[in-house]
């Protein structure tokens, strides 16, 4: 079954069609970058407008960066604070006419990763982070989706959340050496570990494909490994979103 699967985050928003038996893209992936605004309704017409690239007719599954419950987002993340509460789901069914099932989108990569990539038949507590524009996180327990784990929000310091020390836009925006920066993503590891002491962490969103980069500053002892499936993992996990 090919499903369009949309994957949005901070900076893009990112589709394309997806075989869900296999977990491979049947297109080129599509991208329009994020409204700077990142508010409800620019981000609307952006969906709608990746729906229509595909001239597709479907479910449609979405990855969405905030906590989601039942498509109500219950946090904003790095989007507008007007999106809290909204029902993105039906924001988003409506922008487009068709049936649209959302989940987190870190959720999403670690769905795509646990049943297509290097996750899979892995057992015990397995952790997904992204790292982009904030850090999100999924966990699964012998396979199993634990929704909503939020990792990047734990305190640091001076930081209100973590994810505003060790995501990748913070990479950039301070231009750090992955040498440097990949000490901060350690750190963020190390608390990771103590608190829930996972049996294995996979490394996703785009800069996972640069691991080999920051590679020696990760000493924590669990396994990290990053995710074959890369910056394409949220668009699959997505799209298998429509049969969660
Ligand atoms: C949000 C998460 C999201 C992550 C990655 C964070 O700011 O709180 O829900 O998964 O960004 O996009």
């Amino acid at each position: 079954m090919d499903i369009l699967g949309i994957d949005i985050g901070g900076s893009g928003m990112k589709g394309a069609l997806v075989n869900i038996e296999t977990g491979e893209l049947i297109t080129e992936r599509f991208r329009i970058p994020t409204p700077a605004s990142r508010k409800p309704k620019e981000m609307a017409k952006v969906f709608k407008d990746i729906v229509e690239h595909f001239d597709y007719k479907g479910p449609v599954g979405c990855g969405f960066p905030t906590i989601m419950n039942h498509g109500v987002c219950k946090s904003v993340g790095n989007l507008n604070k007007s999106w809290l509460n909204l029902n993105a789901q039906n924001l988003f069914s409506e922008a487009c006419g068709l049936p649209v099932t959302i989940v987190n989108d870190a959720d999403a990569a670690g769905y795509a990763v646990m049943n297509y990539g290097i996750g899979k038949g892995e057992q015990g507590l397995v952790l997904m982070i992204t790292i982009g524009t904030g850090i999100g996180s999924g966990a699964f327990y012998n396979g199993v989706l634990i929704p909503n784990f939020e990792l990047g929000q734990i305190p640091y310091k001076k930081y209100k959340k973590i994810e505003r020390y060790a995501a990748d836009s913070i990479r950039k925006k301070e231009k750090l050496s992955f040498k440097k920066w990949g000490a901060r993503v350690n750190t963020f590891l190390e608390l990771v570990d103590l608190i829930v002491c996972p049996d294995l962490i996979i490394l996703g969103g785009g800069v996972s494909k640069d691991f080999d980069k920051f590679e020696k500053q990760i000493k924590i002892e669990t396994p990290v490994k990053p995710a074959i499936l890369g910056n394409h993992a949220g668009i699959i996990g997505a799209a298998a979103a429509v049969s969660f």
